[in-house]
């Protein structure tokens, strides 16, 4: 193949007549003028004026038209390419404008907004507690144990020697499930835990379970029928109540500050042997009952504060919950968190934990 002419073929010119070229240009033209961004005129630009374009292709076929004839196409082809490339220019420059105009508008920063409308939420003060409990058990090698909230009546009850007739059932007042036949009740304290982790586990027992609570009481500024305690339990070789003071101590100092002792007084708990009740020296007034002279507002002059019950794991418990009584002893301890709570915050309401109340819970919030 020789000379341009020699593939010359009439069917390929055909397009490129003046009509055909014009309406090239005008539909790249028209395509460029709507082209509504910058993505969009890319994709115009390869359609109207890339390689595969038709004004490209016609520019292609210019060199086999007769030689008379290339002048006139070239150049009509030639104004055309040009008219669409000065458009596409043009087109470029204003959606560029455009789109940093448009930049310039979404990120401006208003610094004058207040940046802060919405607050950051608070943990509940009863959770950071709990938790911080946890955390002094934790440290000094104990586990977390826990246990349902729904709680059969024997775990509750008969399990920490607390039998059907024990006089001592009163002294909780419970919430039971129905239907009564299914011994269901709301576990009116923690002491369950106790139980459930002797009767799954083997000695050493060194758990501490925090949680809720339920009881048929009034609900008023010291009352709740929904609270939280704490509950402690050690069963090992040797344990003795010197080691649940000690521990106790521990515990105390560790939330109310060094040189907060405790004290026992002889009490009773079906489920310890013997038992106590536990105070804290006031960490106000340092056990004087008085602050510049007058009673001391947090233990009201006592110089002590009531804390929980504690006492040495009854025999009795350890045998319903299969555990070998002649090998082992043990302790355990129960205190309310919302009262410590109270206490080491000043908190006159116990209803101000379970109001829901912002103002109240924000205060706690940055607390660690
Ligand atoms: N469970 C007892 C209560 O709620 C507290 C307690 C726990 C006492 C463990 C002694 C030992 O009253």
């Amino acid at each position: 193949m020789s000379g341009p002419n020699s593939s010359y073929d009439p069917v390929q010119v055909t397009p490129l007549g003046e009509e055909e070229v014009f309406a090239m240009r005008d539909a790249a033209l028209a395509a460029i003028a709507a082209a509504s961004d910058l993505d969009e005129l890319k994709r115009v630009r390869s359609e109207h004026a890339g390689d595969r374009s038709p004004l490209a292709l016609a520019n292609r076929e210019i060199g086999a038209l007769p030689p008379a004839a290339r002048k006139e196409t070239g150049a009509r082809v030639g104004q055309a390419r040009g008219a669409v490339n000065q458009a596409l220019a043009v087109r470029q420059a204003e959606l560029e404008a455009e789109a940093e105009e448009r930049m310039l508008v979404d990120e401006t920063v208003d610094v004058t907004l207040p940046w802060d409308r919405t607050p950051r939420g608070a943990r509940h003060p009863i959770t950071t507690m709990s938790e911080r409990i946890a955390d002094i058990f934790v440290a000094m090698g104990w586990e977390v144990a826990e246990g349902p909230l729904v709680e059969a009546e024997w775990l509750n009850f008969d399990a920490l020697n607390l039998g059907p007739d024990h006089p001592a059932r009163t002294m909780q007042d419970t919430f039971w499930t129905e239907p009564a036949e299914n011994h269901v009740v709301l576990r009116t304290h923690t002491s369950p835990v106790q139980a459930r982790t002797m009767l799954t586990r083997e000695p050493p027992i060194y758990v501490v379970c925090p949680g809720r609570v339920f009881r048929t009481d009034e609900y008023d500024a010291t009352h709740s029928p929904m609270f939280h305690q704490v509950e402690g339990l050690v069963v090992d070789e040797g344990i003795t109540m010197a080691h649940l003071k000690g521990s106790l101590d521990h515990f105390a100092q560790a939330i109310f500050g060094e040189g907060i002792t405790t004290r026992f007084r002889p009490s009773y708990f079906p489920f310890t042997e013997p038992s106590a009740e536990v105070d804290l020296v006031c960490f106000v007034c340092r056990g004087s009952g008085l602050v510049d002279e007058a009673t001391c507002r947090t233990c009201r002059g006592e110089g002590w504060i009531e804390w929980g019950g504690c006492g040495v794991v009854n025999p009795r418990v350890l045998v319903a919950c299969g555990v070998d009584a002649e090998r082992y002893t043990g302790f355990a301890f129960g205190m309310g968190i919302d009262r410590t709570l109270m206490f080491r915050h000043g908190v006159e309401d116990l209803r101000s934990f379970f109001e829901g109340d912002v103002r109240f819970s924000r205060a706690f919030g940055t607390e660690i």
